[in-house]
């Protein structure tokens, strides 16, 4: 694998460990529970998503709180992550 895919390919098992902390809002099925669901989506997205919130374009206090302890790469293993996750409907 080249360098440069190694380093922007988010960690999985990384990603598991953290998203403990996201599940106890977000559905892991993927159902909406007043809350959006995260799963399935490609990577590319939710980071950018995770990035609104972190420059505040994106206005929710909670997820700025959780964005803003999490580094770039905590958010790429969480995509990696949730992107592989797939949505039980
Ligand atoms: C305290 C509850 C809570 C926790 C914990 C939480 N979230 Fe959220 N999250 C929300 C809410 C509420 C929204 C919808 C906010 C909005 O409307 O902007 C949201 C929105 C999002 C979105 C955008 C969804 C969309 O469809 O636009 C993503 C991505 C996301 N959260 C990821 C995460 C990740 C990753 C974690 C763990 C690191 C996490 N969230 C932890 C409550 C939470």
């Amino acid at each position: 694998m080249p360098i440069e895919a190694g380093l922007a390919a988010g960690d999985r098992a990384l990603g598991e460990y953290l998203s403990a902390e996201c599940v106890t809002c977000h559905q892991l099925s993927g159902r909406y529970q007043g809350i959006p669901p995260i799963v399935g989506w490609p990577e590319a997205s939710f980071v950018e998503i995770m990035n609104e919130y972190r420059e505040k374009r994106r206005s929710n206090p909670a997820m700025q709180t959780i964005v803003g302890k999490l580094s770039s790469d905590e958010i790429a293993a969480l995509a990696a992550y949730f992107g592989g996750v797939r949505p039980k409907n």
